[in-house]
């Protein structure tokens, strides 16, 4: 059984930074009967409605059978794995490889890797598109479109050129190279599907776009580059099981969604930067941003009344953006929360040899780890924060393995449906998200009646002045 990941919070709390800066025991207990609401309404709706995801550990024993023999058949016959998706189609398969595999994967021989390369194309930019094609060969290519619409622009047009060059260059059975990720029902991929007769896994409906990793969107991925899938659900089941309770200083995903709002709502801190001090959290960080900010960044409540709530989520690398971003954290305004991911045991050492003794600002390294190092320059960062009276929290993992990460995704999941209750807003749309790709598809002259008057709407705004155009 693995051990579990531990969040910290007492940095952001004002006996340990100051009363003027930090949030009190009694702030976090005058939400407890608010905690214990927004607890109970999502136990309640466990498993139904857009809360699909909750269940995902529990109900997925023959689709993970289903994967594992879907990945051995692709590792028998492909070189390379290839997702085509976007957001959160995307973000979880990157971070959870960036997480689980060798931090120079693709870099590796096919022995050191043991599995196909892997690629997740999760922008339209021509050149990346030039440049996959440059590097893969479509012969020994798998690709996986994995798109819970099933009508995203960006993920169909690389599936429009993706099955035309399979076409082209595989001829019979190019169909065997491509697997659709996409809802049972709904969206023209499953369509497609169907008719092309592709091998298809299907995102359950009640599960949105940045609630999917742990779905097939995240599984199959993971599986075909020999990331131990069922281990990842344990550990999310291990999580679920520490949240089993309406009592906020027993409960971690509650304690988090409740300061988190106090935060928001009564200190004006509307930044949140997620900062892992290890590289293979980096993308963690990419994916909590997207789930943090469509999920509660939005404009009314449930009833419609105007909020405009949410917290604008950044990310930073330990310890590299210590040389780029820190400064700001602990001069500029006192509107952040850092959030710290930390490593306990890294998977490797690194020693620093002993040398140049005649330059003591340098030997002193000497004799010292990487591990000592980074351990050293997180705890330096965490106490200049303190000492400028800014607020931080430590999410630190045992060890980055399958357990702890499924046990962080589940656990900000349920970080966020519980914070979309306390804002009263609902976490799962994505209404300003829609409203830019209406625009980009009538800017393209999709024929739609929606896309039609979002044209004229379009040619009605403000055409702008020559002069605020400089060249
Ligand atoms: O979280 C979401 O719902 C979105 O970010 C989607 O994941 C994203 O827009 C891609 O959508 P789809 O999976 O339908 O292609």
């Amino acid at each position: 059984m693995g051990k579990n990941i531990i969040m910290d919070i007492n940095h952001l709390m004002a006996d340990t930074v100051g009363y003027n800066y930090g949030i009190s025991r009694e702030d976090i207990d005058g939400r407890a009967a608010q905690a214990a609401a927004a607890w109970q309404a999502v136990s309640k709706a466990r498993g139904s409605g857009w809360l699909g995801w909750t269940e995902l550990p529990y109900n997925q024993q023959e689709i993970v059978e289903d994967i594992l023999q879907t990945a051995r058949q692709i590792n028998e016959r492909f070189d390379a794995f290839v997702v085509l998706g976007i957001g959160g189609s995307a973000l979880g398969p990157i971070a959870v490889h960036q997480a689980l595999k060798h931090l120079r994967y693709n870099e590796g021989t096919r022995a050191q890797r043991g599995h196909p390369r892997f690629y997740v194309e999760d922008n339209i930019d021509p050149e990346r598109m030039k440049a996959l094609l440059d590097v893969v060969d479509l012969k020994t290519t798998c690709f996986n479109i994995i798109t819970k619409s099933g009508a995203t622009a960006e993920t169909m047009s690389q599936y429009l050129i993706i099955s035309e060059l399979l076409k082209q260059q595989v001829g019979e059975g190019w169909q065997r190279h491509i697997i659709a990720t996409t809802d049972q029902e709904k969206g023209n991929l499953i369509q497609l599907a169907r008719k092309e007769g592709f091998k298809t896994f299907y995102i359950p409906s009640g599960v949105g776009g940045r609630f999917s990793e742990l779905s097939p969107v995240g599984l199959l991925p993971a599986a075909v580059c020999g990331i131990d899938i069922k281990a990842m659900l344990e550990g999310a089941k291990a999580m679920d099981a520490r949240c089993q309770t309406e009592e906020v200083w027993a409960n971690p995903a509650l304690l988090q969604a409740v300061v988190q709002t106090i935060a928001m709502e009564e200190m004006g801190v509307n930044v949140q930067v997620m900062m892992p001090y290890a590289d293979s959290l980096k993308y963690m960080a990419d994916w909590f941003c997207q789930l943090w900010a469509e999920s509660l960044g939005k404009n009314v409540t449930r009833k419609g009344r105007a909020v405009n709530v949410g917290q604008t989520p950044v990310k930073a690398l330990g310890v590299t953006d210590q040389h780029s971003q820190l400064q700001l954290y602990t001069e500029g305004p006192y509107d952040k929360i850092v959030t710290f991911l930390r490593v306990e045991k890294f998977r490797n050492q690194v020693d620093i040899p002993h040398g140049v003794a005649e330059f003591p600002d340098v030997a002193f390294l000497g004799g010292k780890s990487l591990n000592q190092l980074i351990e050293a320059e997180y705890q330096g960062t965490q106490y200049a924060l303190l000492r400028a009276g800014r607020m931080s929290q430590t999410i630190t993992f045992p060890v980055v393995d399958e357990h702890s990460i499924g046990q962080f995704l589940y656990f900000y999941e349920l970080v966020t449906a519980y914070a979309g209750e306390l804002l009263d807003i609902d976490a799962f749309n994505q209404p300003g998200v829609e409203e830019s790709k209406i625009a980009s598809y009538a800017v393209l002259g999709n024929t739609g009646a929606k896309y039609q008057s979002k044209q004229a709407e379009m040619a009605a705004q403000p055409e702008g002045r020559a002069e605020y155009r400089l060249g």
